[in-house]
């Protein structure tokens, strides 16, 4: 009969790295929007479905608010902005 062997533990460091690796694994991707100001012809459709994500600037045209970055649970809005937009103008970046 053969005995199981014993598995070393791990040392404080071993553990925080995996740990870490984990974490970084579970991370849910960013999503951010993005308005290409060349394309955009003030349709606004991206601003009627998505009010959290898109605004009018100071030109005239849609931008992102903020810094684009989508929240999480707004994700499907970004989707739907971006299928609504005539003019092709909305992309959607995933980090
Ligand atoms: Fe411009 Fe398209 Fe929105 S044209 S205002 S980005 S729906």
């Amino acid at each position: 009969m053969t005995i199981p062997r014993m598995r070393a533990a791990r040392s404080p460091k071993e553990e925080r790295t995996i740990a870490a690796k984990s974490a970084s694994r579970a991370a849910p991707a960013t999503s951010k929007v993005k308005v290409d100001p060349a394309r955009c012809q003030v349709h606004a459709r991206c601003i009627a479905v998505a009010p959290e994500l898109f605004e009018l600037d100071r030109f005239g045209s849609s931008s992102e608010k903020g810094r684009g970055i989508v929240p999480p649970g707004l994700e499907h809005k970004a989707r739907l902005a971006k299928a609504n937009c005539p003019e092709f103008a909305v992309e959607i970046i995933e980090e």
